[in-house]
């Protein structure tokens, strides 16, 4: 029987969103869980929803180790991990064998190989693969750890692939709610941009932050950021930046599309500040790291008390 120590079901905690019934709103964001071999036993902690990925066409080594850095003094990560998967093929096998009755997503990427005119074929093998055995997909064009990723945020390649996906999507017989996951980097003149292509593409919605570039305020030296390098920064220091997106792409669009909030969430009151942001649901990774495995019963009882939810 599965371990119910860390878990807390409740029909109140409930949440139904493009069409899928999430059993408490709190999420693992992507890249823990990168080659789909651990969702399983991660229900344990009581996740509502597990992300996969990002998963791309081949598999991949990612950056030489180390690759990933613990900012003790200000509870974050910086990671450059690039992308470190076994290939979406293998995951497949995997999740064929999934009976754990929890949601999945499935983040999807392009290969470091792959140049950015041809990335919406890596998308187009990986939805396309993944589309029997995962509940929802996310579209990552946010990671800072593969070269030029980002720049396929920018309005022409990110409509182009988002299309491609919407007509496969409409092409099969069930619909995959897609996604589009950003990088809190982004200019309110890029959420703008954002704004519309959610209303044009129609996809159904945004997770919003993947790590970010800046190194502002932090209690760590410039010293050691120096000696750590490139990566993507998470957990605390990115908390305030990914609620002032979420904030900014609500309020802007009027709620026009659902939003995951994730990015620095390590407490009740973080998450409950991303809801109140315009987050419908949560994703928690830097967090996790950082609090242990009580985290989540910890925010979902904390949502129960408080009618947060
Ligand atoms: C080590 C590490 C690896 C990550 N890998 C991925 C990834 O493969 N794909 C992705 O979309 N986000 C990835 N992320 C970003 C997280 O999913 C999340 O968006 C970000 O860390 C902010 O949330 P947090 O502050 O709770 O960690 C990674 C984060 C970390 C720390």
């Amino acid at each position: 029987m599965a371990c119910k120590v860390h878990t807390l079901d409740d029909k109140k905690l409930e949440k139904s969103l493009f069409g899928l019934t999430f059993k408490n709103p709190v999420g693992l964001a992507a890249g823990f869980d990168k080659d789909a071999k651990l969702y399983n036993e991660l229900t344990a902690f009581g996740f509502g929803f597990i992300e996969i990925g990002t998963l791309t066409p081949l598999p991949q080594e990612g950056n030489p180790k180390k690759r990933m850095f613990r900012l003790s003094d200000d509870s974050g990560l910086i990671n450059r991990m690039g992308f470190n998967n076994g290939g979406v093929k293998e995951a497949v096998e995997r999740l064929k064998k999934n009976n754990s009755g929890i949601i999945i997503g499935g983040n999807i990427g392009k290969n470091k190989v792959t140049p950015n005119e041809n990335a919406v074929d890596d998308y187009e093998i990986c939805f396309n693969e993944l589309h029997p055995y995962v509940d929802y997909f996310v579209v990552n064009v946010s990671s800072p750890n593969t070269p030029n990723l980002r720049a396929l945020q920018d309005k022409k390649p990110l409509t182009e692939i988002l299309v491609k996906l919407k007509t496969l999507n409409a092409s099969k017989n069930k619909q995959r709610p897609i996604l589009l996951k950003i990088a809190p980097d982004l200019t309110d003149s890029q959420l703008d941009d954002i704004i519309e292509i959610v209303s044009e593409t129609k996809i159904d919605g945004i997770i919003a932050t993947n790590t970010t570039i800046s190194r502002e305020n932090l209690k760590t030296s410039n010293k050691k950021l120096e000696e750590i390098g490139n990566g993507g920064l998470s957990g605390k220091p990115v908390k305030k930046r990914s609620t002032e997106v979420i904030q900014y792409l609500s309020t802007k669009s009027k709620k026009a599309f659902p939003i995951i909030g994730v990015g620095g969430i390590h407490t009740p009151e973080d998450a409950i500040e991303k809801l109140e942001a315009g987050a419908d649901l949560v994703q928690v990774y830097t967090g996790f790291v950082y609090e242990g495995p009580g985290m989540v019963k910890k925010i979902i009882k904390k949502l129960l008390e408080t009618n947060a939810n």
